[in-house]
């Protein structure tokens, strides 16, 4: 009896003090006075995102809506971890651009002495990721993207190859958009040129080690789980790739003085040359931070051209007038000429984003601003920051998410948003949309570092596809496509199938 009495009271008090953490940890923003999402006991405003009933950012889109206007920014909660969701364009660009200083970390877990693939530039904060950060801008130079181009040309040849020539009634266009694009950072992020079924089983199961629950952990008790040597990926994809690393620079460094082919090469060079595990954990990044986004880009732009063929003519009849001139080839130079693809950024969004002017095509840019595929951005304050002409304070070590997918889909910005339409970024149309309203690859000091060279992959790998292909939906094409709600990309659920069939040229 007296031990049914004591496990009762163990139990009792557990789950008070259990209570009181959770109410506690969800009460912070209405200690702090200020305008919240209300929360779910346990779930904070991600009810349902969890056990997949819906994508996060659905839970994210429904916060902005309901308070945007309200305040520059509102508080929410990740489960217990409360957030800064930032609503105010000006204060968006206060913390990428003009006051990046106070947010120059985004909080991510890293263990790089468990996990040396952990310590890219995506996953570090501080000093380690200012002096990886100083090395990769030097890398990912424009003049060094104009090198690599012939090996990234060289690389597209199998998109039109794989389809072939027959009619196909069911091809899955998110396969053949992976082949492409694990295949173009085989090469040029590990110059790797071997066997690549390895290598892509290897880039997809990296992540079947993660759970949410020991992440969301990770995330919270960083130190604690240092502690308990916690890692993020599958060991043995960890150490094909780290392994790989090694395997190549060995190669690399017999072959002296070869011309430039990859970015290991880049990363190797001998002023302030970085150690190989470094390196790997460049390598890695490219997997991690660009092959779902990439994947996600083309898959989806494949996917809208295909249910509007007016739409898929136009960027046909547009690469063939181009390409006519440089005897039918993808070339650097006739990439440059592709008219309608061309981008014309300027203005707001111009800043930091130059080397855009050039390449970018509309259909790519309304991919990337209808189905963005990292919905939000995240930030952590480093000091506290006081916001301009305003009583509020961001406090030190507040975490902060910017909720990209959702100002790309608000009306008040873009007239219709869920409607695929590439004219929205017509010169003029762009000038009159305000500055921060357009941020698939981030901004500012934390923004994406191979911004230019995604944005080249992807306009090779469009072309490569829609030169000799036309694509229609079939009878297996998921319309409308539904995002896959177990990913904080956004993805599609199901892989995209279309119907294809060769045209004449
Ligand atoms: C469509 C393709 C891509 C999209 C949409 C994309 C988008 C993004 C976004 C939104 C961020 C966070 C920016 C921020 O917090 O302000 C980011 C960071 C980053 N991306 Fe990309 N990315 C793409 C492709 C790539 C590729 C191919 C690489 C290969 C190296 C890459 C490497 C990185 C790295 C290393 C960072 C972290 C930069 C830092 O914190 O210093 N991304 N990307």
């Amino acid at each position: 009896m007296e031990l049914l009495q004591r496990a009762l009271l163990t139990a009792f008090s557990t789950l008070t003090l259990f209570y009181v953490v959770v109410k506690l940890s969800l009460g912070y923003w209405k200690r702090r006075g200020i305008l919240h999402a209300k929360p779910k006991f346990l779930w904070g405003n991600l009810k349902g995102v969890v056990g997949g009933k819906r994508h996060v950012q659905e839970a994210l889109q429904t916060i902005y809506d309901t308070h945007k206007g309200q305040a520059p920014f509102v508080g929410c909660y990740a489960l217990l971890k409360p957030f800064v969701m930032v609503l105010d364009l000006e204060l968006v660009h206060n913390i990428l651009v003009s006051d990046a200083g106070y947010f120059t970390s985004r909080g991510l877990y890293h263990n790089i002495q468990n996990e040396p693939l952990s310590g890219n530039l995506l996953q570090l904060d501080g000093h380690k990721w200012r002096t990886l950060h100083a090395k990769s801008v030097g890398v990912f130079t424009s003049s060094n993207l104009q090198k690599l181009m012939p090996r990234l040309l060289e690389v597209s040849k199998i998109l039109g190859n794989r389809i072939g020539d027959q009619k196909l009634q069911k091809l899955n266009v998110s396969q053949l958009v992976d082949g492409y694009n694990v295949e173009v950072i085989a090469a040029l992020a590990f110059g790797f040129k071997g066997d690549q079924a390895e290598f892509r089983e290897m880039s997809r199961s990296y992540w079947n080690n993660f759970s949410l629950w020991r992440a969301y952990l990770a995330l919270e008790l960083p130190l604690l789980a240092r502690l308990l040597q916690h890692t993020s990926y599958d060991e043995l994809a960890a150490n094909y790739f780290y392994n790989l690393v090694h395997a190549q620079l060995y190669q690399q460094r017999l072959r002296d003085r070869q011309p430039l082919q990859n970015f290991l090469q880049l990363y190797s060079a001998p002023d302030d040359a970085l150690s190989d595990a470094q390196i790997a954990a460049q390598a890695f990044g490219f997997i991690l931070a660009g092959l779902e986004p990439l994947n996600a880009t083309l898959g989806f732009c494949l996917y809208e051209l295909a249910l509007q063929p007016e739409l898929q003519d136009r960027a046909r009849n547009e690469i063939h007038e181009v390409l006519q001139q440089y005897g039918g080839q993808l070339t650097a130079d006739s990439l440059k000429q592709l008219k309608y693809t061309k981008q014309v950024l300027n203005g707001k969004y111009c800043n930091s984003l130059q080397d855009f002017k050039q390449f970018i095509s509309f259909f790519i840019v309304e991919t990337l601003r209808l189905h963005t595929p990292y919905p939000f951005l995240l930030r952590r304050a480093t000091k506290e920051f006081e916001l301009p002409k305003s009583v509020f304070v961001i406090a030190r070590g507040n975490n902060l998410i910017i909720p990209v997918a959702a100002i790309h889909r608000d009306p008040s910005i873009y007239t219709d948003p869920l409607r695929f339409d590439p004219d929205r970024f017509e010169a003029a149309a762009v000038k009159s949309r305000p500055a921060m309203s357009f941020l698939p690859f981030g901004q500012g000091l934390r923004g994406c570092i191979a911004m230019q060279l995604a944005e080249q992959q992807l306009m090779v790998g469009l072309v490569a596809l829609l030169q000799h292909h036309k694509y229609s939906p079939c009878a297996d094409t998921q319309i409308p496509l539904q995002y896959d709600n177990r990913k904080l990309l956004l993805m599609p659920k199901v892989d995209i199938l279309l119907s294809v069939e060769c045209v004449d040229i």
